[in-house]
């Protein structure tokens, strides 16, 4: 057994008691710049483990070995805790909250109110048996227009400003546009069912030349047709009532005013009791009603252009605009409709 010198005794002990008291400050050390100052205060350049390392020349050659050995166990030691605490300030930190700050609101979102507006009126139509349907927002003249007894160059056509595109007609349907109203799933419907009843509610884009703050070159409109055996304007009268109380709320009630629609005879403007004085005249209305849109029988030119006999079967349309018909309801005075095809969330979050 080798015998160890007294240098190398007193060497070993001290490493022994600076490594352990390094480890106790590490330990007690509550910030990760005190663990930095420990470092360079045990391992430094002039670090108190640092001198000891020093010290090992002076030892004799047989215990060099063994005391280098245990220095360098010491410092690494000293360097693994500090690491080990040093992730330990970090995790705590990550996982440090403050659980009386007032948590924040996910944003959810919701339906626009187009859409929204879109679903109730179908869905109050599909109630008294009215099958929802989506015809082209790229069109023929013919289903916009000729199909509907406008022919081409009739002045009642100004009235709906289309977008014609500029591509070669079709030799039967004509020139290609964008739809200009839902009028124009009319005949594409009778041409679908064939043999009436037909109960169709169309609810689509359509497009017109058309840019201030009552329009937008895009819209929507939705258009009823009912077509069967012995359907008279009562049944029109009672559709839309049913459509008054059930969408508008249940005082509500609707009026006929005869107008004049190429596609229906006779044609009427279709007003609602006003909802504010009901009825009876204010601001809002003057004379107690509002105009909702257009109505009539269908027109016998129609019903033949759409396959079906007018001597059997006579229908009733009514045709008008999505986002006018919710702003009603929802009694909104909308300084501009451009609103509604913007991306202002302050205004589109609010329904
Ligand atoms: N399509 C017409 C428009 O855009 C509205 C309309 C009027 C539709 C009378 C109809 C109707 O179904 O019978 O102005």
């Amino acid at each position: 057994m080798q015998k160890r010198s007294q240098k190398t005794n007193s060497l070993t002990s001290l490493i022994l008691d600076v490594k352990n008291e390094a480890l106790a400050q590490i330990m007690d050390a509550k910030k990760a710049d005190e663990l930095e100052n420990l470092r360079i205060a045990y391992l430094g350049r002039n670090g108190k483990l640092t001198k000891l390392i020093k010290e090992i020349k002076d030892l004799p050659a047989e215990d060099k070995k063994q005391a280098g050995r245990l220095i360098n166990e010491a410092k690494n030691t000293v360097l693994e805790t500090i690491s080990s605490q040093k992730n330990t300030f970090k995790e705590a930190a990550r996982e440090w909250f403050d659980a009386t700050i007032p948590g924040e609101k996910p944003n959810v979102g919701h339906l626009h109110l187009v859409t929204q507006a879109i679903e109730e009126i179908s869905d109050t139509f599909k109630k008294i048996g009215f099958v929802r349907v989506r015809y082209p927002e790229v069109e023929w003249d013919w289903f916009a227009f000729e199909s509907l007894n406008i022919p081409k160059g009739h002045p009642a056509r100004d009235d709906w400003e289309t977008f014609f595109i500029d591509t070669p007609p079709n030799s039967k349907y004509g020139r290609v546009c964008l739809t200009p109203h839902t009028s124009s799933g009319q005949v594409r419907e009778m041409e679908r069912v064939k043999n009436p009843p037909i109960r169709m509610i169309n609810i689509a884009k359509c497009y017109r030349r058309q840019l201030d703050v009552s329009h937008t070159q895009m819209f929507h409109q939705f258009e009823g047709l009912v077509v069967d055996k012995g359907i008279s304007i009562i049944h029109l009268k009672g559709t839309l009532d049913y459509f008054a109380r059930n969408f508008f709320g249940k005082d509500r009630k609707t009026r006929l005013r005869p107008h004049h629609f190429q596609f229906t005879e006779p044609s009427f403007e279709v007003d609602i009791s006003c909802g504010v004085c009901k009825g009876k005249g204010c601001k809002l209305c003057k004379e107690g009603w509002l105009e909702l849109g257009g109505s009539g029988m269908v027109h016998p030119t129609v019903l033949k252009n759409g396959g079906i006999d007018p001597n059997k079967y006579t229908g009733f349309a009514f045709g008008w605009g999505v986002e006018r018909t919710f702003m009603m309801k929802s009694g909104l005075e909308m300084g501009d409709i451009r609103l509604l095809y913007g991306t202002d969330l302050k205004f589109l979050t609010q329904f």
